[in-house]
């Protein structure tokens, strides 16, 4: 029996794009729990390629060559369990289980000690870049056992978007590494998508610009940022309803939806003991966004439509300082949670790796990619991005621009978040001088919590009253 490559379970559409993907190079066999979607993936994509269908996951695996490399495509959290489960009495020791799913980076820790006590290898893997990316390539974030991934490396590049510089994968590193490295991914995606929106949202009430003039602004911007992101939101402006010839931007309801990266990025970041406000406030953003309705209330009781008056020629280019800073504070911030996790972890990221692995295939891919490499090429140990000189005098002239806008946004009642919390991430971290020392005495205060003294070492406690 013709035994194949690789294994892949789960058809969702990212499962059977990135089959897809993997065949054009590799022999690879698929397997999905509801037979008939396997069927329907057979008969209206599969033409030529070198992949078997398995409608049973015994003759799937048997199917594989040994040791067998098992691609799981699932949706994070149980599921993953099951089919793991399922599939352990099938494996033999050695075999290689590979989660590309966004699986929480616990999870992964949890599932790759269970499974070495079986001399089953585990390999924590992110994936990113939609449903195009899986099907074109994506950029691949792997972490887990490194002699598993020297078996499935060539794959993994075949698989992967490229650029000049090589494919977009890297073995990242031990345990749960690439999970995290995705998270972390996630997390500055949700930071940038909110100061997009934010962006929009002063252009629209603020400037009173139509979504066909913004999408050629975010275009125009384009040129300079190099952006997905931005390239998306210009898409997006541009986009009529094919039901009512309107702008389809105008028909969606304000209500975002989250499954659970971005979140996990704030939740890990405040266990760590590491402050990431603009990545924040892109998952609070989404919390208020959800209580539309609570909302509409509140609305009719403050209704107040006072609006900045502001010149459109004098705003638009210090949005777009506001969309260059709080961008590089994004990434700023998520590359201090890695610097961080990866102490805590152990997980020794190269940081200018993950860099280059996200500069093509993935949802943050930008220009700004290129200088976090260089100023990373130039200091290893960097510990925050707004000191590398790549960065620095920008992001120093945009923040004197930015407080325009930050003024404006309230005086019309906008909230502006993300961008606001850039900004403050910005000025705290050059701040030599911060309140603390208030806290400090407040706490000594109403608890005898002690504190310290600039005069003095030592700890100290003060009788108040
Ligand atoms: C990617 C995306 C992808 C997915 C996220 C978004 O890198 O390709 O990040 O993984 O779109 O899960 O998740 P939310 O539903 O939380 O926005």
């Amino acid at each position: 029996m013709k035994k194949y490559e690789i294994g892949l379970i789960g058809l969702s559409v990212m499962g059977q794009n990135l089959a897809l993907n993997i065949a054009r190079n590799h022999s690879i066999a698929v397997y999905n729990r509801t037979e008939s979607k396997t069927r329907a993936f057979m008969k209206d994509k599969v033409k030529n390629q070198d992949l078997k269908a398995a409608y049973e996951l015994e003759d799937f695996v048997a199917s594989l060559e040994k040791p067998r490399k098992i691609m799981l495509m699932i949706k994070a959290g149980k599921p993953v369990d099951l089919v793991i489960d399922s599939l352990l009495p099938y494996l033999e020791a050695g075999d290689i289980i590979i989660d590309g799913g966004n699986s929480h980076f616990d999870d992964t820790n949890r599932r790759l000690n269970n499974l070495k006590e079986k001399d089953i290898r585990y390999l924590g893997v992110g994936i990113s870049g939609g449903e195009y990316g899986a099907l074109h390539g994506p950029s691949i974030m792997p972490g887990g056992n490194e002699e598993a991934y020297a078996e499935v490396s060539e794959i993994m590049e075949d698989a992967a978007a490229r650029t000049e510089k090589g494919a977009c994968v890297s073995y990242l590193g031990p345990n749960s590494a690439g999970h995290y490295v995705k998270m972390v991914h996630n997390g500055i995606e949700y930071g940038i998508m909110e100061v997009l929106a934010e962006i929009y949202d002063y252009m629209r009430k603020v400037l009173q610009l139509k979504p066909e003039e913004m999408g050629d602004i975010f275009a125009e911007w384009n040129q300079e940022f190099d952006s997905y992101l931005v390239e998306i939101t210009a898409k997006i402006m541009k986009k009529d309803d094919p039901k009512t010839g309107r702008k389809l931007i105008d028909l969606i309801l304000d209500k975002a939806k989250h499954k659970g990266t971005g979140k996990w990025s704030v939740q890990s970041a405040l266990d760590l003991g590491t402050a990431i406000p603009t990545i924040n406030a892109g998952v609070n953003a989404r919390l208020m966004s959800a209580i539309k309705s609570e909302r509409v209330e509140n609305a009719a009781q403050f209704a107040d439509d006072t609006r900045a008056v502001v010149s459109k020629d004098e705003m638009l280019p210090v949005l777009k300082s506001a969309l260059y800073f709080a961008s590089v504070i994004a990434y700023t911030e998520g590359f201090k949670l890695l610097k961080t996790a990866s102490e805590e972890y152990n997980y020794q990221l190269n940081y200018k790796e993950i860099a280059r692995i996200w500069e093509d295939g993935c949802i943050i891919r930008s220009g700004l990619l290129e200088p976090i490499q260089a100023a990373f090429a130039d200091d290893m140990q960097l510990k925050t991005l707004i000191t590398a000189h790549q960065f620095k005098a920008q992001l120093n002239a945009a923040a004197e621009e930015i407080e325009k806008i930050i003024t404006t946004a309230a005086q019309s009642g906008l909230p502006l978040t993300a961008v606001h919390s850039a900004l403050d991430y910005f000025n705290s971290l050059k701040s030599e001088e911060l309140p603390a020392n208030l806290i400090q005495a407040q706490r000594d205060f109403f608890g005898a919590h002690t504190y310290q003294r600039r005069d003095e070492d030592g700890i100290f406690h003060t009788e108040w009253e």
